[in-house]
């Protein structure tokens, strides 16, 4: 077997599990393995067995006999039991949890091998809207997508992450005609600020509710900006300049960069050809006036879409082009580049139209992967939406809430006392505070809703980006403090024999198999609660067994140990986008 793939613990011990079904049963069947909740039932429990039973008339313990006995055969397998019903325990070999961790130290991917097929993925990611201020729903996309981006990487797919902000559309018509009302001229638009443009666009589509001379204006504007006019495109190029400048701000104070910045408007002259393909295919028709696609009409349309009877519009009656077309659009030429998958992290409340547009992507042919990463709500201590304006209108922008995240964490770092020399507090407090951030949103199952809550974010217990980047400067102070150098410990071999010893080196053995299923699934939180986990773990050993005061063997193994937990949680948490701290 390929030495790289038994570091995939899960997997090696899945593809035994089914070897031993068909050569104890004849019968070639899923294993149905899983982890164990409880640590008295060993390591990984195989429910595989009972769904045979009925199959081949016999009853599912007496099946799970002949099973059990093959695998306990194996080198990996202290012991495999049958329990219950007819499942089967499996304990692991503790000299091969030893030898495993000892591959992955010295393997520079810290043994996690790479995804079998590699793929060329695009992952749309933050996308937000021109002329607006960036909210909180943006900002877990940005973080959250970021994350998704370097864990695809690392799995060693081509990934390409790319901004797609809403910079196209009857706002601009909006925008320009509200400008010009308000006497703006270019020097007016050469100095505008972003919520100086929030406040034309607000006033101008307030406007064009009841003032039918203005809303016309505005298409006229529009019409003529699409067209390439010379002076709307200026203005738009300058909306487009302002928003730019206070993204920028917040990208770099995440640490977030971008591949491709292909905003909406990049599809425009793509639009009209996807509406006539769409009809000459029979995929949309007219419906007074507007093009629209009714899946309740399609031959085998999905019978979840064909039900619904939203239809999905891609052009107004009024000619206009919408969202759903410059999503199509933007398909057709990720498609033409040879992108074989398509990873949309967007707020799950745009469910329906990702729906609808993967299934009008695959009607016309399109054979991309797809798939929509949603995510929930931001809530606010009081369990509402968290808002961007508080009742007294002051705007909450993001830029305030990470200052705020900051000063909490350096207010917080002095109150611990903890070991930050006054020259590097403002850098750590930095990556403290915009850890903590990051991490409080990862940590969660990204479907949920979920509270924001300062007193929680920046504490130094408990599951916390703080926690783990403490956790991590711990390690490397062992090192600093015995003089040993991380980087050279190589053993062949580990003598693991104490019970805080083997459970630690348990947690560890799973890392592999953890950051798979986060890439796989689009679930950070697996990877935040194997840190986490990793970190109790350590402080439970760290306590139990003393490390630099062991000697010979013990010390060697004790070492390893600590310096697979450093570079389990530094690589975690540079994945996820947090910034390690050295000292702390
Ligand atoms: N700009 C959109 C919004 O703010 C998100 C775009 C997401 N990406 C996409 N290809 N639809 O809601």
């Amino acid at each position: 077997m390929n030495r790289a793939l038994t570091m995939r613990i899960e997997r090696t011990l899945d593809g035994l599990a089914v070897a031993a079904i068909q050569d104890a049963l004849g019968v070639q069947a899923p294993a149905l393995l899983r982890p164990t909740t409880d640590a008295r039932h060993g390591d990984y429990q195989m429910n595989g067995v009972m769904p045979l039973a009925k199959q081949l008339g016999r009853a599912p313990r007496e099946l799970a006999g002949p099973v059990a006995e093959r695998l306990a055969a194996h080198p990996a397998i202290a012991k495999a039991e049958v329990a219950g019903p007819g499942f089967v325990n499996l304990t692991l070999a503790d000299a091969w949890i030893a030898e495993r961790l000892c591959a992955s130290l010295a393997d520079p991917r810290d043994g996690v091998p790479e995804a079998d097929a590699r793929q060329r993925i695009v992952v749309d990611y933050s996308s937000p809207n021109i002329a607006k201020q960036m909210h909180v729903g943006h900002l877990r996309s940005t973080i959250l997508g970021h994350a998704l981006v370097q864990l695809l990487r690392f799995q060693g797919h081509e990934v390409i992450g790319d901004n797609h902000v809403g910079d196209w559309g009857t706002q601009y018509g909006l925008l320009i005609a509200g400008l010009r009302a308000d006497g703006g001229d270019d020097a007016r638009a050469a100095a505008l600020t972003l919520p100086e443009l929030e406040g034309i666009y607000k006033q101008a589509s307030a406007r064009a509710e009841h003032d039918e001379a203005f809303a016309a204006d505005a298409r006229r504007e529009l019409a003529k900006l699409q067209s390439g006019d010379a002076a709307n495109r200026a203005l738009w190029e300058r909306f487009v300049a302002v928003t730019r400048i206070e993204l920028d701000k917040v990208y770099a104070r995440l640490g977030v960069t971008f591949d491709w910045w292909k905003g909406e408007s990049f599809y425009d002259p793509m639009l009209p050809g996807v509406v006539d393909t769409l009809l000459a295919r029979g995929i949309a028709r007219e419906d007074q006036g507007a093009v629209c696609v009714f899946f309740g009409e399609w031959d085998g349309a999905p019978p979840k879409l064909a039900k619904q009877t939203t239809p999905f519009i891609v052009r107004k009656k009024d000619g206009a082009f919408l969202y759903s077309t410059s999503d199509l659009a933007t398909i057709e030429h990720r498609a033409s580049l040879g992108i074989d998958r398509g990873v949309y992290v967007v707020d799950s409340r745009q469910a329906q139209h990702f729906e609808q547009l993967f299934a009008v992507a695959a009607k016309l042919g399109h054979r991309m992967q797809l798939e929509h990463v949603g995510f929930g709500t931001v809530l606010g201590k009081d369990g509402k939406p968290l808002k961007t304006r508080d009742a007294s209108g002051k705007v909450l922008t993001l830029a305030s809430l990470l200052d705020e995240a900051e000063a909490r964490a350096e207010a917080e770092i002095r109150r611990e006392g903890l070991d930050v020399p006054e020259s590097e507090l403002t850098e750590v407090a930095r990556a403290v505070g915009i850890g903590a951030v990051k991490y409080a949103d990862l940590r969660q199952n990204r479907l949920s809703d979920y509270q924001f809550d300062f007193d929680k974010l920046i504490e130094f217990k408990g599951n916390a980006g703080p926690y783990m980047q403490y956790a991590a400067a711990r390690v490397g102070s062992i090192f600093r403090k015995g003089e040993v150098d991380e980087a050279g410990l190589a053993p062949t071999a580990l003598t693991l024999t104490e019970p805080a010893e083997l459970a630690l080196a348990r947690q560890l053995l799973r890392f592999a198999d953890v950051l798979h299923a986060a890439a796989d699934t689009a679930q950070p939180h697996l990877l935040t609660d194997h840190l986490y986990a990793v970190a109790r773990e350590f402080s439970s050993f760290y306590e139990a067994c003393p490390v630099l005061k062991a000697e010979g063997d013990v010390r060697q193994a004790r070492l390893a140990l600590t310096a697979l937990v450093g570079r389990q949680l530094r690589r975690g948490l540079s994945l996820l986008g947090i910034d390690a701290v050295e000292r702390m």
